[in-house]
């Protein structure tokens, strides 16, 4: 390479060797459990042992994930949601590749990029009753943004938001979390944020009523939970906010972006609010994002002038890896036909698991839409079986469902989690391309788990007594 095409103004010294990275993984893989108690969180690690998910996970392919034996797994919690297209998607790594050969300059901060103008583009396509597009790294960041949106659009400071809703865990997000043990102990919140039970349109409108509510924040299906909305609760929602000057917001970080069968889950109840919040899968799982979908005049009664044209926003934010992650992942969403997968797959899965709650005492609802399903479990009426379970419960609520959980795991090789702290939910939230095969493996795992709990005394339910000491042990 002669002077004029070696870039040696970026002061870069080719010739040393390069930071060697995927050695120091190998060499230091076997030390991950010690390095997080050491340095992170032992809780955690302490956690993933009592369970026995303390397999060490070495690859992940699409909706799997394989242990270091090679053992293979299906995984439905596709990192909280995260994965949507699936782990390591060949396009969206290919998209992250060129970015990186490009040698973009990326962030120069005093510009604008093509590709941040095409995502918000893109995003648009799937959203087009909205018009301006805010983009953010994280899911809590996309809630922030919105209040202070909401606030500075409307000129008022209270916020409504719901029971059991999630949307986040900084200040301002924590200020509308629903779940006392996400908020305990980190009081005070941001002030103005109100409360109303999920599905209550009579509080709602009480507390809308005074015209000093600048938005309503609500998740069509509540994560914490897949707590439904009820029939016709979203339509009118968009009534009262409408007829009280309050902006609706859609948090459809978890529910967005296909997951559902629908581009948002808001589709299916035909509503078109105000503000529409995505993350999570928007970028396919490899690169922080979110974004706030939007209307124009919200957007612009914010950044009004010259001098405010960064009064809100974060370093990081449209970085290139983000936006072009977030092309790619769009690309193969409408290409794979991602979105009529999740409605068709989740159909499939929904028609298997609804007659559980009339099969087995255990199970006591089963719902959802799309790829997003809760199967809820609770006190059985048999004698043997509701003993059993208040034994248990008496030492953790929320614990029967890691014996659940625990078997699927180990013997069905299928990764999934409980909906919500202390909760009795079991939440099904695979990556948006599995298959018939892929719903075949979880119908035959959770038929044969929720069946051998049923038997008292049983393989589960012993393994409930060692989990019970354990868990007793723990809080010691
Ligand atoms: C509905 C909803 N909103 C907001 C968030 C917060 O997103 P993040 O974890 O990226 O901050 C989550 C995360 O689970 C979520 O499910």
């Amino acid at each position: 390479m002669n002077d004029l095409t070696m870039p040696q103004e970026a002061g870069f010294d080719r010739s040393r060797r390069p930071f060697d990275l995927a050695a120091l993984i190998k060499d230091r893989e076997p030390e991950r459990y010690q390095l997080h108690t050491l340095y992170m969180n032992e809780m955690m690690v302490r956690a993933l042992r009592t369970i026995g998910f303390d397999v060490a996970f070495q690859r992940g392919s699409g909706q799997y994930l394989f242990d270091k034996g090679g053992t293979r797994y299906l995984d439905l919690l596709s990192g909280w949601g995260v994965f949507g297209v699936g782990r390591n998607h060949p396009a969206v790594r290919q998209a992250l590749e060129t970015v990186l050969t490009a040698d973009l300059p990326n962030l120069v901060q005093m510009d604008v990029t093509a590709l941040s103008g095409l995502l918000a583009e893109r995003l648009l396509q799937f959203v087009p009753f909205l018009d301006k597009v805010f983009f953010a790294n994280s899911g809590t960041e996309a809630v922030e943004a919105a209040m202070k949106f909401a606030r500075g659009a409307t000129g008022r400071a209270n916020i409504v938001y719901c029971s059991h809703a999630f949307h986040g865990l900084t200040y301002g997000a924590l200020s509308l979390n629903g779940d006392a043990t996400f908020r305990d102990g980190f009081g005070g919140f941001v002030p103005g944020c109100v409360e109303v039970p999920f599905n209550d349109l009579a509080a709602l409108e009480q507390a809308l009523s005074k015209r000093d509510v600048a938005a309503f924040i609500v998740e069509p299906i509540q994560g914490k939970g897949v707590n439904m909305p009820a029939d016709g609760y979203l339509a009118a929602v968009r009534a009262l906010c409408t007829k009280y000057g309050t902006l609706l917001v859609a948090d459809e970080i978890q529910t967005g972006v296909g997951r559902t069968g629908r581009f948002l889950a808001i589709e299916h109840w035909n509503v078109e609010p105000d503000m529409v919040l995505l993350a999570k899968a928007l970028s396919g799982g490899h690169v922080p994002i979110s974004a706030v979908l939007m209307r124009r005049k919200i957007f612009e009664s914010v950044f009004n002038r010259m001098d405010r044209m960064v009064v809100h926003g974060s370093t990081f934010a449209k970085n290139d890896l983000a936006m072009a992650a977030g092309l790619a992942t769009l690309e193969v969403i409408e290409s794979e036909r991602l979105i009529q997968n999740a409605a068709r797959r989740g159909e499939q899965l929904l028609a298997f698991f609804k007659p559980f709650a009339e099969r087995y005492e255990l199970v006591k609802n089963v719902r959802g839409k799309g790829l997003m399903i809760g199967i809820e479990f609770g006190q059985p009426r048999s004698f043997k079986l509701k003993a059993a379970w208040t034994l248990l419960e008496s030492v953790r609520a929320g614990l029967f469902c890691q014996l659940i959980v625990i078997p699927l795991f180990k013997d069905h090789k299928v990764l999934v989690q409980v909906a919500a702290n202390a909760g009795h939910t079991i939440k099904l939230l695979p990556t948006l391309n599995i298959t018939d095969a892929d719903c075949t493996w979880i119908e035959g795992a959770f038929d044969s788990v929720v069946a051998d709990a049923h038997r008292v005394p049983g393989a589960v339910w012993s393994l409930g007594k060692t989990l019970a000491e354990n868990v007793r042990k723990g809080s010691r």
